[in-house]
């Protein structure tokens, strides 16, 4: 069977089929793709006509261990997931279809169902890449993207984030967005803690619409650190806005209340382990009136906010799954949007913010 790199629906029932085989060697099987159509907001210059065929799979594995029998999500089940996803790359890759790397005009995500009459068989080997923001895309030619131009346009000028593997990473467009609908439920300007700041086009946003009080940020990347601190900590000086840059771990940055906006722009990866050894001391920081956001995965990729929403069925469960990652356990008011066709939650433990939250965004 051959497949063309240039996927069409012609091609769906050659695609169930390979999947079908691909899967079976995993003791698996395909239920079901669902597709939908984005920009290619990851890669710069975007291949093709800057759109990507988003086909999430959904697959019913009938060994729970595969992903692992225990541990932490981000260093001891992410990895095996990601191994699975470099093999389903190789496969289709093999046939023609290009799901990965720069010419990729499709993306696949797994959406994994454990069996509930599953046993626990061999786990798969763990694959890791480290990834980091590392190089900046002038904004001026970030613009020649019809996607970041039509964000600039609303917000003003941002710089492009690649990470040391090429993948455009930022301005985070969903997370632009869920910030500045959550300060206008604010009648202040308001004090802002930031997991994953990039090149700060949060922080400028928020500065440029004229609600941000101050602002805490962070990234394990020195190179991303280096730039906001000579690059938008200027800015921000200039305006009287006072910030601050932790170079390190989100898992390690010092979280000092009182907060009124957390923002999460770590990989999604990391989020379900950040919540369960952070989310009691974040929701705290927060009190009674503060509204948490994050950026927790690709419209075709939902499995990270299946998680952090508990919507993952109760009766089968993976091995490994640790409900402390539930963001439900630490704020009473849960809500999920698509913002600039990304995934965005938005959290809060105060009724009438969450109200005026809600119909901010209607209007968005
Ligand atoms: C999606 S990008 C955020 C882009 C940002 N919103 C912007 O405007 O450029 C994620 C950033 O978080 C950093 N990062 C990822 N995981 C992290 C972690 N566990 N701790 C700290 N920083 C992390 C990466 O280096 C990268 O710069």
């Amino acid at each position: 069977m051959s497949m063309k790199a240039e996927y069409s629906m012609r091609d769906q029932n050659a695609f169930i089929e390979a999947l079908g085989s691909f899967f079976s060697r995993y003791d698996a099987r395909a239920l079901g793709i669902e597709e939908q159509m984005r920009d290619n907001f990851e890669r710069f210059p975007a291949p093709g006509d800057g759109r990507v065929r988003g086909i999430t799979i959904h697959v019913l594995f009938h060994n729970i261990g595969i992903f692992g029998r225990k541990g932490d999500y981000l260093s001891d089940i992410h990895p095996r997931i990601a191994f699975l996803n470099s093999k389903l790359a190789d496969y289709l890759g093999a046939k023609g279809m290009t799901i990965s790397g720069k010419r990729a005009q499709l993306a696949c995500a797994i959406m994994p169902y454990p069996d509930l009459n599953g046993v626990l068989g061999q786990s798969l080997p763990l694959s890791t890449r480290k990834s980091r923001g590392q190089i900046v895309i002038p904004a001026r030619k970030l613009r020649q993207s019809p996607y970041y131009a039509r964000l600039m346009e609303k917000y003003g000028d941002f710089v492009g984030i690649v990470t040391n593997n090429g993948t455009l990473i930022g301005p985070d467009g969903g997370l632009i967005a869920a910030a500045c609908g959550v300060a206008r439920v604010f009648q202040r300007g308001i004090r802002v803690l930031e997991f994953g700041s990039g090149g700060g086009s949060t922080a400028l946003a928020l500065m440029r619409k004229g609600h941000l009080a101050s602002y805490g940020g962070n990234d394990f990347s020195k190179e991303m650190v280096d730039y906001f601190e000579s690059n938008v900590t200027p800015q921000l000086a200039k305006r009287g806005i006072p910030s601050s840059m932790f170079f390190g771990s989100c898992f390690d940055m010092p979280v000092r209340g009182p907060i009124d906006l957390i923002s999460i722009g770590v990989y999604y990866q990391a989020q379900p382990s950040l919540f369960v050894e952070r989310g009691r001391e974040l929701s705290r920081a927060l009190g009674a009136t503060g509204v948490i956001i994050a950026q927790t995965g690709m419209i075709e990729d939902r499995f990270i906010t299946h998680m952090l929403r508990n919507a993952i069925p109760k009766d089968s469960t993976w091995p490994w799954q640790n409900k402390k990652c539930r963001i439900e356990r630490y704020f009473r008011y849960i809500d999920e949007y698509i913002l600039e066709q990304e995934i965005i939650l938005i959290a809060t433990n105060n009724r009438d913010k969450f109200q005026r939250m809600i119909a901010a965004f209607a209007r968005l």
